[in-house]
């Protein structure tokens, strides 16, 4: 019997008539609120911020204001069925989470990457770890349980060291690789810039570089000895600027599903797909990386039709369970949660994350019980109608 992820209200009521409130904000602003006052400054506007004046950030979020799914009566939607095969795995639902390379600063103790790791064993949301965390690889796949989790490559210059860390991966049981293309080099991101903030050059979630050998064989002494140094040969090699004459390098370095993201244009996709890659990911980075207003989900409908079957993932702007819903509807196999997850961190560790994902996972469910679409398959464009504008109040 597939998950019936509606029942978390039923538990938060039933809690409520014992006098107890629910610990975690229940709506998206005030998670959001809360987190943001909870984290250090520089934490938050890391997280928070995204490139330029942020219009791409915001035009991701209000993308999704843009559709409506339209209700289908007398449907007798009791039981939902939300799960999805990816990759070969059975999946209890169709969201995950995007990979976030400070997610280890967003917990108060510094282990974020162990503690979102644990809340993917506790909800079967999989993981997509950053190559950029705290724990090495090899310490946050073990916290995963029987969830698949994901390994997403920062490509460095470095070919030894991409291969590195991709036979590592794979060793410590991660179920596929995530290659970013659309970070080769950093965005122009007016709030780091405004207090001179770049997390990793002050050393931090470098932990996959400096346990990595083939890292560590390049510099002239220890990063434990010499962090200055470490940090200066991370700063080197960091960056990849791929073209498509390397996709048959990184295809040939896993016979794990590879699966690219930062893809918006359907060209893209079908040189991709050509290439021998097992899926791609519509991301425009949450908005962090280039600033000029396209949202993500505008591209999703044309980067699933030239995807023709192929998996496509796709985050960027997601606050809800509606959002999420929509996005499957407009051809998403599995949607990418990544800030929301980031505040339920911030506020309350595991626990937090675990009440985001259930909350996203309830709200998306009791939709498509009181729309009348009781499986994914039900989701289609054909769901979807284009809002009207609205007058502004
Ligand atoms: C603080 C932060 C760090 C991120 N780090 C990474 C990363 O290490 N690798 C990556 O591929 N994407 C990274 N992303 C992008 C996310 O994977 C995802 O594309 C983005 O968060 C989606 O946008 P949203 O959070 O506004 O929904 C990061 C995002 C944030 C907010």
């Amino acid at each position: 019997m597939p998950q019936q992820f509606g029942d978390y209200q039923l538990e938060i009521y039933l809690n409520g008539m014992q006098g107890v409130l629910p610990e975690y904000p229940m709506a998206f602003a005030e998670l959001e609120a809360r987190a943001q006052s909870a984290l250090p400054p520089s934490v938050r506007s890391y997280v928070a911020g995204g490139a330029g004046d942020e219009h791409t950030q915001r035009a991701n979020v209000r993308a999704f204001e843009q559709w409506g799914l339209v209700p289908r009566m007398m449907v007798g939607a009791k039981d939902r069925d939300l799960s999805v095969e990816l990759f070969g795995h059975r999946l209890p639902s169709p969201l995950f989470m995007a990979p976030i390379g400070v997610i280890g600063l967003c917990a108060q103790d510094g282990h974020g990457d162990l503690a979102t790791a644990r809340a993917s064993a506790r909800t079967g949301v999989p993981m997509v770890a950053s190559t950029l965390s705290e724990d090495p690889l090899e310490q946050v796949a073990p916290e995963l349980g029987d969830t698949p989790g994901f390994f997403q490559l920062y490509t460095p210059t470095d070919r030894a060291l991409a291969e590195s860390l991709v036979y590592r991966a794979e060793a410590a049981g991660f179920q596929g690789i995530v290659v970013t293309l659309d970070t080769w080099i950093t965005g122009w991101r007016p709030r780091d810039l405004g207090s001179g903030n770049f997390p990793q050059l002050r050393g931090h979630a470098l932990a996959n570089y400096t346990s990595d050998p083939v890292f560590r064989a390049a510099l002239p002494k220890p990063p434990e000895e010499d962090p200055a140094g470490a940090v200066m040969r991370w700063a080197g090699i960091f960056g990849n600027p791929l073209t498509w004459d390397d996709l048959p390098w990184l295809r040939s370095l896993t016979s794990l599903p590879l699966i690219l993201k930062g893809i918006s244009h359907p060209e893209d996709v079908r040189r991709a797909r050509d290439g021998g890659v097992d899926g791609v990911y519509c991301s425009n980075h949450g908005g962090r990386q280039a600033n000029g207003g396209l949202p993500a989900l505008d591209a999703l409908p044309g980067v699933v039709e030239a995807a023709d079957g192929l998996p496509v993932l796709f985050d960027s702007g997601v606050r809800s369970g509606a959002d999420a819903v929509k996005a499957l509807a407009l051809g998403a196999t599995a949607v990418g949660i990544g800030r929301p997850y980031a505040y339920g961190l911030a506020l309350g560790g595991t626990d937090g994350i675990v009440h985001v994902l259930r909350s996203l996972l309830a709200e998306a469910d009791l939709i498509m019980a009181v729309d009348g679409y009781p499986t994914l398959a039900d989701l289609t464009p054909q769901s979807l109608l284009r809002v009207a504008a609205m007058p502004s109040t």
